[in-house]
């Protein structure tokens, strides 16, 4: 008998799991160039209050203590300049993505900020982390999960390679909780984002990929309970703009 294969969304799309990550790949190198500029359109520059709150929580230490974070699916290194910026002298980030041009475009900007000494950008998949156990202080991952197509390989990860009283930080696109913003949520991402996606990067079809990865990710409280199953311990999340976003938190304990 032929073994089932098992299968996830991509977009509207049902694929292959085995298939999503080449699909994922090609979505980011396409837009590779222009998704910083595209963040600050999409979300009239609210990412970057929502990275604020990221980083408050991650709470890098202001002397030159050593502090080591992992920013997985880290990308064009927004995350870790913010973090280095709040941090003292003994801060190094460590960002990991599976996408080399996105990599490529993080090692310019780094270059541009002096910070080539403090944060390392690094090829690698978050199911499957090249990292040693317990190598980390903290590790972060924001607007990234829900594009990894094993999620509780990725957890089970991030896990691993946490110290022992270590904190892991997410921060994702979550579920708008408040009458009457929801449908003009969906209205903005459905038809205004994609919109946006084809004038700035000519890829519309990208855009209308990573709406539509929002509406399928699980409801807050699931994916709470999805990291309580990878054993991270006293996990919370914090609603953010009405829920558009949210900030789930898990300790290795
Ligand atoms: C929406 S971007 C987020 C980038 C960055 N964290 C930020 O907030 O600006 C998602 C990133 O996830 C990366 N990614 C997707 N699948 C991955 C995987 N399996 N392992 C590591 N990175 C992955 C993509 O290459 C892309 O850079």
């Amino acid at each position: 008998m032929a073994a089932r294969r098992e299968e996830t969304h991509f977009g509207d799309k049902t694929v292959p799991l085995v298939d999503k990550q080449g699909l994922v790949d090609d979505v980011f190198h396409s837009v590779a160039r222009r998704y910083d500029l595209m963040n600050d359109l999409m979300s009239g520059g609210l990412h970057r209050a929502w990275k604020d709150a990221l980083v408050t929580a991650v709470n890098p230490p202001k002397s030159d203590r050593p502090f080591a974070l992992l920013d997985l699916a880290g990308g064009t290194g927004d995350v870790a300049f913010r973090v280095v910026a709040a941090g003292g002298p003994g801060t190094r980030v460590t960002v990991c993505d599976i996408n080399a041009e996105m990599l490529s475009v993080g090692r310019e900007r780094a270059a541009e900020r002096g910070y080539d000494d403090v944060v390392r950008f690094e090829q690698g998949n978050a199911e499957e982390l090249a990292y040693p156990d317990r190598s980390f202080d903290c590790v972060t991952i924001a607007f990234g999960i829900r594009n990894v197509p094993r999620i509780e390989r990725a957890l089970a990860e991030a896990h691993r390679v946490l110290k022992i009283g270590g904190r892991f930080l997410c921060l994702e696109f979550s579920s708008v909780d408040v009458p009457g913003l929801e449908t003009l949520y969906q209205l903005y991402s459905f038809n205004v984002i994609p919109a946006i996606g084809e004038a700035v990067t000519g890829d519309r079809e990208a855009y209308k990929y990573l709406v539509e990865s929002i509406r399928r990710f699980p409801k807050p409280k699931a994916f709470a309970q999805i990291i309580e199953e990878a054993h991270f311990r006293r996990v919370s999340f914090t609603p953010m703009t009405g829920g558009v976003v949210a900030l789930h938190s898990g300790w290795r304990l």
